[in-house]
């Protein structure tokens, strides 16, 4: 079946500067950096269009961004945020550092899931912070949070702890009750949650994704969800984010950020953002149909073509993490496949130790390039002989 998503022409992307469509020559299929190939939702490209016209592209203001969030927030998620808890933040990632810094001190230990999105490492250790690896644990039904794991890293003195949810690179969207859990032994070892949420606007149909600043004010005295409309609508480049405290302490961290850092998001990316929260939902809909659909297609086209790569589809977002250790390519399938198939998927082992074997295809995009992307791996192999790859699994 196609939709309105399917029409994305790969002479048009081929034209766009951004990150995805410069990395690699042209023989190259690129499926690695979460961007999103479809045309901009209209009421941000007509926002945008309008601030182009009258020059608007001084320094951002953030004036009715915190408000627009609220709308979103009750529509999407039935979390009714006080906006003066919201504030401008640069991106999610600038966001995230900022945070672990008004809430840890130098040396603190900080939390993770590997695999992870590897920005984590360097944003974590910028600030002079440590990192300790829970690895997130592998079950039939896909990924799983070993609560046991974060218990012991909290025990033994870890300061913060940095979750994704949605997780990137598994997709996987925790629960109500294991966010419940984590709040309270967060609580009681003291430890401060700052909670990356950008892909939460993605969550797919079968899941639901609870904001963790919307559990209750004791189980998020020392909580922050960093959150933006860049995954969603595809804005990162616009640099645009929140972040919301869970409560009034955090809220009084806030005044320890540099004061000028709304100045350094886009005001683009301010006016593009407030575009997507309160008119962005119909389209919005319609993307995650369309995601849906293509994390089922993917399914069906390995399991036809390639049924040794292990997929779990996401609970969210665009991203499929891939595990091909059964087909005896080392620890860097991706290597092999953008020398063998001209295809870029992200290299797992970029995610932490848990990533070898694995990489993760950006699934973004028309069912046409997506299935392109699967014939070029499929390529990829069959065009090399047997003896070519190496022959043990690489986990
Ligand atoms: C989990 C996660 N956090 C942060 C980012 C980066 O967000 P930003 O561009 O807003 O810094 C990404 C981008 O893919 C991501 O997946």
């Amino acid at each position: 079946m196609q939709d309105s998503f399917d029409t994305v022409r790969l002479a048009d992307l081929r034209r766009r500067r951004s990150e995805k469509w410069r990395m690699y020559p042209d023989d190259v299929l690129p499926a690695f950096v979460a961007e999103t190939d479809f045309a901009l939702a209209e009421p941000i490209r007509d926002a945008l269009l309008d601030a182009v016209r009258i020059g608007d592209t001084g320094y951002a203001s953030a004036g009715g961004l915190a408000e627009a969030f609220v709308v979103f927030a009750k529509e999407w998620f039935d979390w009714s945020p006080d906006p003066r808890r919201v504030v401008l933040v640069p991106d999610v990632l600038v966001g995230v550092a900022e945070m672990l810094r008004v809430l840890t001190e130098p040396g603190d230990r900080v939390v993770i899931n590997t695999p992870a999105y590897p920005p984590f490492w360097p944003v974590v250790r910028e600030y002079g912070r440590e990192i300790v690896e829970v690895p997130l644990l592998r079950g039939p039904e896909g990924w799983e949070l070993d609560l046991g794991g974060l218990e012991e890293a909290f025990a033994r003195g870890a300061k913060a702890y940095l979750l994704c949810n949605p997780h990137n690179p598994t997709g996987r969207v925790f629960t109500r009750e294991q966010l419940q859990t984590i709040a309270e032994l967060a609580n009681r070892y003291d430890v401060a949650i700052v909670a990356d949420e950008i892909h939460a606007p993605l969550t797919l149909p079968g899941a639901s994704h609870t904001p963790f600043v919307s559990l209750d004010e004791v189980a998020t005295q020392h909580a922050v969800t960093v959150t933006s409309a860049s995954k969603a609508w595809n804005l990162p480049g616009l640099k645009c984010a929140v972040a919301v405290a869970g409560s009034e302490s955090v809220r009084s961290r806030f005044t320890a950020l540099p004061h000028d850092l709304h100045a350094r998001a886009g005001n683009l990316g301010v006016i593009a953002s407030i575009a997507a929260f309160t008119q962005g939902a119909p389209w919005l809909r319609g993307l995650l149909q369309h995601l849906d659909r293509n994390r089922s297609l993917l399914a069906e086209l390995l399991a036809r073509d390639l049924p040794a790569i292990w997929y779990v589809p996401p609970q969210a977002s665009y991203l499929a993490w891939l595990d091909c250790g059964a087909l005896g390519l080392g620890a860097d399938p991706a290597a092999f496949f953008l020398e063998h198939g001209r295809v870029a998927l992200s290299r797992g082992l970029d995610f932490g130790a848990e990533g070898a074997g694995f990489v993760r295809l950006n699934m973004g995009t028309s069912s046409q390039l997506m299935t392109e992307t699967v014939n070029r791996i499929r390529a990829a192999l069959a065009k090399t002989s047997p003896s070519t790859p190496a022959t043990t699994r690489s986990r």
